[in-house]
């Protein structure tokens, strides 16, 4: 299903190499149906031309602020409004230098500091380019700005080296595309509470809420193993971390999800680490650190708490020693508790999962000591045997004042809410 149709974008390019992949771009979008206004920088003028873009776009490009087919005149202004959002593909090391310090000295630039509309951009550039400190420094800045950046993505380069700094390709922009022009006004039914209330409270739409955000998810259960053929795991879907994440991607953020083994396919628009062991867990995790305080954790997987200290090369058979019953244990990494107690200043908004076996009593005198012990800003308690495997969930929240409990409802739902509620804590922390 496309989301793209009857939509209008307009696609900005600079001077990259990349630029001959905007070409495929402008015609994988009109096969889903959408119109797109072609602005260039001049440098992109020098890579691929305009008239290529003007051909397979079949409107006119612009590349000067001063040009006179605008009809009043500002098509720095103008050229935005008829739009859904902005995205600037490729968008050069200098371009994105230029718009983090709110230059406007050309159509492009000028039109994103005019924009009403969310703003995205794809990087391209050689690897030492994007690692470069000032090239950081500004991504830090354009996402504190409400930017979100799609990519780049790893791999072998123009210039002939291996790293960070490719284009997303096409098919994948167009992922992010139809995630972030999503309707994602989700119509819930609260069987137990007043359905008018809070079918008219879910109606709150998360479009540019999390714009220019990281958000780090994980989902689903960790597998240990034991031997080649026993491990040990849980009863964990990945249902509720991949509702969220979807709903964050649908709040314009920047989503890494670190799924454990699940079968669930991957929502549109954001990047999947696919993990096993909680050790593998915690190192996909670590690597997507340090976030800013700014950004977004959710501990949403039911991590293995302790792991086989070694794990044996055969299968262990029963009619001989040194059975299952010798297995010895060692604690894992406690993922939720590493993230939240990082420095302020390079720890992010945490929000932790904690599901638990008993009655909704014991879940709620148990909130208090875990979020503290985790250094969680707000805890999410569940009890594993409403919720695990199943399409609905019963969800109480604990803030360290607030006890707020989000009655039955399905996942995506109850995902809705929880986007609501951190975007709310953000704000709120944020003054
Ligand atoms: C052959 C060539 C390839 C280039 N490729 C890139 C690139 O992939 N990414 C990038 O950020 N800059 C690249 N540059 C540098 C930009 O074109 C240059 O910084 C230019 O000023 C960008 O202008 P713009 O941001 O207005 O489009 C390249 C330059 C040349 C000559």
């Amino acid at each position: 299903m496309t989301r793209l149709r009857n939509r209008h974008l307009l696609l900005g390019i600079t001077g990259g190499i990349a630029a001959y992949k905007s070409c495929e771009l402008v015609r994988r979008l009109q096969d889903h149906g959408m119109s797109v206004q072609v602005v260039m920088t001049e440098a992109a003028t020098r890579f691929v031309s305009a008239m290529t873009f003007q051909a397979l776009s079949g409107r006119p490009v612009y590349t000067d602020a001063w040009d006179p087919r605008v009809a009043n005149h500002m098509p720095h202004i103008d050229l935005s409004r008829e739009a859904d959002g902005i995205l600037v593909a490729p968008a050069s090391a200098d371009f994105m230098a230029r718009l983090a310090q709110g230059q406007a000295n050309d159509l492009l630039t000028t039109l994103c500091l005019a924009r009403e509309v969310p703003l995205w951009i794809a990087p391209a550039m050689n690897r030492q380019m994007w690692q470069h400190p000032a090239t950081q420094e500004n991504v830090a800045r354009l996402r504190s700005h409400g930017v979100t950046l799609w990519g780049p993505g790893q791999g072998s380069q123009a210039c002939g080296e291996i790293g960070d700094g490719r284009m997303l390709e096409p098919a994948e922009l167009i992922d992010h595309l139809q995630a972030a022009l999503a309707d994602n006004t989700v119509v819930l039914n609260y069987p137990e509470h007043d359905p008018e209330a809070s079918v008219s409270a879910l109606r709150v739409p998360l479009r540019g809420l999390l714009d220019g955000r990281r958000v780090v998810i994980t989902a689903g259960p960790t597998f240990e193993p034991i031997d080649p053929v026993r491990g040990i795991t849980n009863r964990s879907s990945g249902k509720m971390g991949f509702a969220l994440a979807e709903a964050a991607v649908a709040a314009g953020a920047e989503v890494t999800l670190v799924a454990g083994p699940v079968s669930l396919a991957t929502p549109q628009g954001l990047r999947r680490v696919d993990v096993t062991t909680a050790q593998d867990m915690s190192d996909a995790v670590q690597s997507s650190l340090p976030l800013s305080p700014r950004d977004v954790f959710i501990g949403v997987a039911a991590v293995a708490d302790w792991r086989p200290a070694q794990v044996h090369d055969g299968k262990i058979k029963k009619d001989q020693g040194g059975g299952l019953d010798t297995v010895r244990w060692v604690e894992n990494p406690d993922i939720l508790a590493t993230v939240g107690h990082r420095p302020a200043d390079q720890r992010p908004f945490t929000v932790g999962f904690a599901a638990e076996t008993g009655t909704e009593e014991g879940l709620l005198n148990l909130l208090g000591p875990k979020r503290s012990r985790k250094g969680a800003d707000l805890l999410i308690g569940n009890l594993a045997t409403d919720t695990f495997g199943k399409d609905l969930a019963r969800l109480v929240l604990f803030d360290g004042s607030h006890t707020q409990v989000l009655p039955t409802n399905t996942k995506a739902a109850q995902a809705h809410q929880l986007i609501l509620a951190i975007a709310d804590a953000l704000r709120k922390e944020e003054g």
